[in-house]
């Protein structure tokens, strides 16, 4: 039967309220209207704050690609994107370990440069990506970020635009993984511990 088959084949499954992706299970955390709603509000924020300038957007993949598409369409001022990929993340836990993986072939010196994260959680990231950039004399350089974990941090981090304030705990959806996984989701969904 299709719809057997399709139910079967499906590694993301709904319970009742609660989403199963590879061994766990995750609750709605924050839905997809809520999110495009505060995107919006973002993209409005930064076109007005670099109207004219042509920033450069520096997307970090794999996390934020959902989110760049959705906050570059909210961008009024005429602009640039790029994207950057790093490895630092096993499963739920931070490895800790940053590699650079695909660099950046544009010219940074005299660009106004947004970092675009999908989540800053220890700050190790980003703090490393800031580093690198730093030397490139951007005329301005600054970090937009979907998701903020306050409580992780462990690095002094400035982040000039974010989406949402967290707690400490796991998430997936809208762009982010749990092992490859869920990236699919178009809500945010947290993991039930
Ligand atoms: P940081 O270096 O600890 O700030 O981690 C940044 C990267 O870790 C993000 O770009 C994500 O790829 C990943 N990450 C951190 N927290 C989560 C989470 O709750 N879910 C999925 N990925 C996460």
């Amino acid at each position: 039967m299709l719809s057997k088959g399709i139910t079967d084949n499906l590694r993301n499954r709904i319970k009742k309220n609660s989403m199963q992706v590879r061994d766990k299970e995750f609750k709605v955390f924050i839905p997809s209207k809520e999110i495009s709603e505060r995107v919006k509000i973002l993209g409005g924020a930064i076109s007005a704050d670099y109207e004219n300038l042509n920033p450069l957007f520096i997307a970090v993949l794999n996390g934020s690609f959902m989110f760049a598409a959705d906050l570059i369409r909210q961008i009024t001022t005429p602009c640039e994107i790029s994207f950057m990929k790093f490895s630092s993340y096993e499963a739920t836990s931070n490895t800790g370990i940053l590699k650079e993986l695909i660099g950046l072939k544009e010219k940074i010196a005299g660009r106004h440069v947004i970092i675009l994260e999908d989540i800053v959680d220890t700050g190790n990231t980003i703090a490393h990506i800031w580093e690198l950039l730093q030397k490139e004399a951007a005329a301005s350089l600054s970090v937009v970020t979907l998701l903020f974990k306050p409580d992780a941090l462990e690095k002094e981090v400035a982040i000039r635009y974010i989406g949402f304030s967290i707690p400490k705990t796991f998430v997936v959806g809208y762009g982010l993984d749990y092992d490859g996984m869920g990236r699919n989701l178009k809500d945010l969904y947290q993991l039930i511990e």
